[in-house]
């Protein structure tokens, strides 16, 4: 895909993550540090976005709860909303298509303010949102337990999806306008899967960085961050080479007496470390995310590389890193002071959470042989107790796969456009 295209569609992802410091741990693509990364279960506001462009108008419609069950209670129905962009719509006698964006684990308040592919190129926009997310959450206290947050999962979103477009589609008239979907991300794999699951209904998908094929043994287990350390690697050599170094230094250093106040000195953290874990987690996720939102105009993974190798020849790993470290979070959270190192130890739940241990389970590890990362292999024995720990659910993956064709070919060629 068009690299700008992939830049436009992940630059809601962007802003999102430069609002809200912790958001970003929860996002689909590291659910092995997520797994242990309970420091906030917020979610994107709607009051961060509180002013959409004038050409968007923001709907609710009246959404069944349950779409699978013929039990009484699976009649209720919460409000869904949904926005909708019609300034550049050909209109029905045309047939002008409807593109629909599927919206994921953030409000869609902010895709639709944050503009960029859609609404550059959408002949009719509609962004719908995930049921859970931003406003549209069928119970107050929905993060509550198990009985709630049953009805949360991306079957039900793609149904109520199913039956929005349908009925929008009836009351515009617009039944012989094609649909086609969009979404990037956890977005991208709701609008692969729609394709796949409601044929009749989205003549194409267009999916963005969306990890379909990361389940079961079908992708490596670290694919992803092989493609993190290329990203390092290809900035430039050395950085790599140090931030690869990097884990074993920061061990012996944490190891002596005196350590670890050595560490946060040269870090210079608002709060001692308690231990060289602590420290390389947060590198770790900085370096994560960092390559994961790289976009321009900053390039911040340059950025990081460029603090890391800047500094005079002769000077050592650690200010190598800390310079990195401290560029990092300048770039990511505007942190210039003191550095905050966030707690990742498990003790808050988030929405994404509930999904990663219920249907999403991703397993995401890594070897230090093939990534810049000190190894950390995926463990589902671990994975599990902790989702039971966390929700008392166990593990239950029911992800839509297809028997046609091998798993690749199948899915980007026959249902993507
Ligand atoms: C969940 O919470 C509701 C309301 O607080 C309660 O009635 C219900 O029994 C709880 N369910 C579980 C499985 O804990
Ligand atoms: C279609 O119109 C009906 C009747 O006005 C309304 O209840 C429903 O919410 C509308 N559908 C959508 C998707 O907005
Ligand atoms: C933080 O980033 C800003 C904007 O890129 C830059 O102007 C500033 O020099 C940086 N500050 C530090 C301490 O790195
Ligand atoms: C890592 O590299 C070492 C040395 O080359 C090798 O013995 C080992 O099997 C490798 N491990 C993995 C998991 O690739």
């Amino acid at each position: 895909m068009d690299q700008r295209l992939v830049m436009q569609l992940l630059l809601p992802c962007l802003l999102v993550l430069v609002f809200i410091r912790c958001a970003s741990s929860e996002h689909w693509q590291i659910p092995e540090l997520s797994m242990s990364m309970r420091t906030s279960s917020i979610m994107i506001s709607d009051s961060t976005y509180d002013e959409l462009p004038p050409d968007e108008e923001i709907h609710f419609y009246t959404q069944t709860l349950d779409h699978f069950n013929y039990r009484p209670e699976s009649y209720a129905t919460f409000q869904q909303r949904y926005v909708i962009n019609s300034k550049y719509w050909g209109g029905v006698n045309n047939n002008s298509p409807i593109f629909v964006y599927m919206g994921s684990e953030t409000s869609i308040i902010g895709v639709a303010a944050s503009g960029g592919f859609m609404t550059d190129n959408a002949p009719y926009f509609k962004a719908l949102i995930h049921r859970y997310y931003g406003d549209s959450v069928p119970f107050k206290e929905a993060d509550q337990n198990a009985s709630t947050l049953g009805y949360f999962s991306s079957t039900q979103a793609l149904a109520d999806y199913a039956e929005l477009i349908i009925n929008l589609k009836k009351n515009l008239s617009a039944e012989n306008c094609p649909v086609i979907v969009f979404g990037g991300s956890y977005g991208g794999m709701l609008a692969t899967w729609f394709r796949l699951k409601y044929p009749h209904i989205a003549l194409g998908a267009l999916a963005s960085s969306a990890p379909i094929l990361y389940f079961d043994d079908i992708t490596p287990q670290n694919g992803y961050h092989v493609i993190v350390t290329k990203d390092y690697k290809e900035a430039s050599e050395s950085c790599y080479n140090t931030i690869r170094e990097s884990w074993s230094e920061i061990d012996k250093v944490g190891a002596d007496p005196g350590g670890l106040n050595l560490l946060s000195q040269r870090f210079n953290t608002c709060k001692p470390l308690d231990s060289t874990k602590e420290l390389k987690d947060n590198l770790g996720l900085l370096y994560v995310i960092v390559a994961q939102y790289d976009a321009p105009p900053d390039y911040p993974v340059t950025k990081i590389c460029d603090a890391i190798d800047e500094l005079p020849e002769g000077a050592d790993i650690l200010s190598r890193i800390s310079a990195g470290f401290a560029a990092a979070l300048n770039i990511t959270f505007r942190e210039t002071g003191c550095k905050n190192v966030v707690d990742l130890k498990p003790s808050k739940m988030s929405r994404w959470q509930w999904q990663t241990c219920t249907e999403m389970v991703m397993p995401i590890g890594y070897h230090e042989n093939e990534t810049m990362f000190q190894s950390n292999p995926f463990d589902l024995n671990k994975f599990i107790k902790n989702c039971q720990n966390l929700f008392g659910v166990t593990p239950r993956p029911h992800w839509i796969t297809t028997e046609f064709g091998g798993h690749v070919s199948c899915i980007y060629t026959n249902y993507l456009f």
